[in-house]
């Protein structure tokens, strides 16, 4: 496939998503051609379903249910969004992937890891060319994550035990997998889109 696919992951509260845009609007203003898009969600079907698993009660799905929902709204994204735009040669930076299922409903709640592994394997099958992991202090992230107005608090309001776990899965992924670069995402929004840019700017194409 051409193109670059790149995913943001970190526990909620990174500020990954706003690095996202950083880097997407530095991309573009160098000329590069970008899909910006996120999960869950990224086309019309898994933005309805986005709705589904990010509001309500925390016991409103069970975690295998999740899997479920998180997977069928990632195959809908990749059919839609992500594989056309790889197709005609795009940098797609997807805010979230199949990562986040594998931590968030994989191992917090008990090990599906391999239930999770399983329905990646036979429905998605790709993974990203680089993941960037934006890690920081669960407690800051939380605090951040849960100062946001709004209504998709599902996962936040499991709470911080939850976030340690997610982040200490997070970092043990990382070490598993080359794809990852670990970016700390403490540090001001200026110098964490400058540690962005140097991890990135070797992958680009030149030329
Ligand atoms: P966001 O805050 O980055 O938009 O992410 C929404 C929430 O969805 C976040 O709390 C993590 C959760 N999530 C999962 O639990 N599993 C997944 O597969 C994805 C993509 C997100």
């Amino acid at each position: 496939m051409a193109g670059l696919f790149l995913s943001f992951e970190g526990i909620d509260g990174s500020g990954k998503s706003t690095q996202a845009r950083r880097l997407t609007e530095t991309l573009r203003s160098k000329g590069h051609a970008v899909t910006l898009t996120r999960e869950p969600g990224g086309s019309p079907g898994a933005e309805e379903i986005r709705r589904l698993v990010l509001e309500g009660a925390t016991d409103r799905w069970s975690p295998e249910t999740e899997i479920l929902l998180f997977t069928a709204a990632r195959r809908d994204h990749l059919e839609k969004t992500i594989r056309p735009a790889l197709a005609r040669g795009e940098i797609v930076i997807t805010d979230r992937f199949a990562d986040s299922t594998r931590i968030f409903q994989g191992i917090t709640r008990g090990d599906l890891t391999e239930t999770v592994d399983r329905l990646h394997a036979l429905m998605i099958g790709i993974e990203p060319d680089l993941t960037l992991l934006f890690d920081l202090d669960p407690a800051k992230g939380l605090a951040r994550a849960t100062a946001r107005a709004g209504v998709e608090l599902r996962f936040e309001d499991m709470g911080l035990a939850f976030q340690e776990k997610a982040r200490a899965g997070f970092l043990t992924l990382a070490a598993r997998h080359d794809r990852f670069r670990v970016i700390d995402a403490d540090a001001n929004p200026d110098a964490v889109a400058e540690s962005v840019w140097a991890t990135l700017a070797p992958h680009l194409a030149t030329g």
